[in-house]
């Protein structure tokens, strides 16, 4: 009896995250050095700060197609569907002072809505403190993490999450108005060409900004410029109090200067912000 020889396919699934063009892209990068993948994680966040805790280098960075445990910022949940979003941790070991790493935080947000504007045109906004917003609607967060230990900056874990083929309008349960960048364009985006942009933009930017910090004035004014909500009146919750007033500003730390509805000038450094359309509306997004 003859063999019967099958004949194997190997099918690939255009969908999923192609690990080689980002590698060959990004091997001169320092977030080249050490890419992590995993189909699916617990955050990777969580996996990173243990990478950099057993002394992972700077750069390292850990990307999902999914994760089971996603950690959105004040200890929410991050949700995501598998293989659509960009969802990833990069390792940072800035010489820089516990206050002044806002900074880090600010150039990733800003390297994010760039890259989003390069490639498809998306006019994306900063939400402070770390939210990237298209319009009304949030298209991604940042989750900054750092140890420190006697004052001294150990590691800086950046994660973001940035929805690309992604369809919200499809989920029931999600807690803010949402969007990406599929729903925004009707076009489906490599969300490997998203990465390299924004990881180029993120090197390019974190070298520029020095350890010392001497060249951060750009950042601040573009951060400023891309910001969502200032000059809007707003309303601040802090988890202890609700107060309401003018964005003024966001300072070197990364404070948002509020001009209360008293006349007081009052600085935060942590919040929900939402937008007050008039005296009886107001606007979460
Ligand atoms: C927020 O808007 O609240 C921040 C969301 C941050 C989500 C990203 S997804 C990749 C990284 N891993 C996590 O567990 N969280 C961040």
């Amino acid at each position: 009896m003859e063999k019967e020889t099958v004949k194997k396919e190997v099918v690939k699934n255009p969908e999923a995250f192609n690990l080689d063009i980002l590698a060959s892209a990004l091997k001169q990068s320092l977030f080249g050095k050490n890419i992590v993948f995993r189909d699916t994680i617990g955050s990777t966040n969580v996996f990173l700060k243990r990478l950099a805790q057993e002394g992972a280098c700077e750069g390292t960075m850990v990307i999902a197609d999914e994760q089971s445990a996603g950690l959105g910022r004040l200890g929410r949940e991050w949700f995501s569907k598998k293989g659509e979003n960009l969802l990833f941790s990069v390792l940072l070991r800035p010489q820089l002072l516990p206050s002044k790493l806002f900074v880090l935080t600010m150039i990733i947000a800003l390297a994010g809505i760039d890259a989003v504007q390069d490639i498809t045109g998306l006019n994306a906004m900063i939400k402070w403190p770390n939210d990237i917003y298209i319009g009304e609607k949030k298209l991604g967060g940042i989750l900054s993490e750092f140890s420190v230990i006697q004052g001294v900056v150990q590691h800086l874990v950046l994660g973001m999450g940035l929805n690309v083929n992604w369809k919200p309008e499809m989920e029931r349960t999600l807690l803010y108005p949402t969007s990406s960048i599929f729903t925004e364009s009707h076009k489906k985006v490599s969300r490997e060409e998203i990465l390299i942009n924004l990881l180029k933009r993120l090197e390019g930017s974190y070298y520029e900004v020095g350890r010392d910090m001497e060249h951060t004035e750009g950042f601040y004014k573009k951060w400023n410029e891309k910001s969502l909500i200032l000059g809007k009146t707003v309303v601040i919750e802090t988890g202890k109090e609700r107060i309401e007033g003018e964005a003024a500003g966001i300072d070197r730390d990364g404070a948002l200067t509020l001009i209360t509805t008293g006349g007081d000038e009052r600085k935060f450094l942590c919040g929900d912000v939402s937008v007050k359309m008039n005296l009886s509306e107001e606007k979460k997004f």
